[in-house]
């Protein structure tokens, strides 16, 4: 999702988990539906929405616990583990799908936050694909971070697109057309265009999306 600062793409996102739920004021018309059933009808449980549609923020927001902690949260309050041997696996196998397992490994019980910034994002990511969502909302998630934990985070995205639904918000175009295969273009609180990522760059649909992509604003 790209678009101009203040164009409603975090707004956006964050009606994909219902995370607008909590701020007042805010009121949201429509449908959204996941694997056919709308999350915003009567029957969704917000706590399994949740746990089904995970969310890394724009700036790494570990807890102030160890980083195995912070892994095992999630597990730990969804129940989905029996033992210590199955969390130990949980933990395990997600910080390596987060590319984060080698550098941490020999210091699960220090602090998270005693990481560096991209590593921390990594954290996150591993915190949320520990309960195994279908979806990752990322918000900016490489805002915070230099070129280096930039590109890794990229390459972390390329691997889990294939076991993950992604949607992300970038202000980096660039960024939208390495990793992403769709591209939705957002203008004033409005969805203008969504399309192949490919076509959204060579051939927008819209004039706004071609205004933007030109960079006649934004
Ligand atoms: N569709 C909308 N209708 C009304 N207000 C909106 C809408 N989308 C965004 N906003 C408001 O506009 C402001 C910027 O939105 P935000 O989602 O933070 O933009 P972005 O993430 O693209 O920078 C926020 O105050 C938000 O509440
Ligand atoms: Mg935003």
């Amino acid at each position: 999702m790209i678009g101009p600062s203040g164009c409603g793409k975090s707004t956006f996102l964050r009606c994909l988990n219902r995370m607008n739920d909590t701020v007042s004021g805010c009121i949201v018309r429509g449908k959204i539906a996941l694997d056919g059933t709308n999350i915003y009808g009567d029957k969704t449980e917000i706590v399994e929405l949740r746990s089904r549609v995970g969310m890394v923020f724009q700036r790494p927001n570990p807890f102030p616990k160890s980083i195995y902690d912070n892994v095992a949260y999630g597990p730990r309050i969804h129940g989905l583990v029996d033992s210590r041997t199955d969390l130990d696996e949980v933990v395990e196998s997600s910080l390596r799908k987060a590319g984060l397992w080698e550098e941490v490994k020999d210091r699960m019980d220090q602090p998270a936050t005693g990481l560096s910034g991209g590593q921390q994002q990594r954290l996150c990511i591993a915190r949320t694909i520990a309960i195994t969502p279908e979806v990752i909302l990322m918000d900016e998630p490489c805002s915070a971070l230099d070129p280096i934990a930039t590109a890794k985070i990229e390459e972390l995205i390329a691997e889990l697109k294939e076991s993950f639904s992604i949607v992300i918000v970038t202000h980096s175009m660039q960024q939208a057309s390495r990793v992403s295969d769709r591209t939705a273009y957002f203008h004033l609180g409005r969805l203008v265009e969504v399309n192949p990522t490919k076509q959204v760059f060579e051939d927008p649909e819209h004039r706004l999306t071609r205004d933007y992509i030109g960079g006649r604003f934004g």
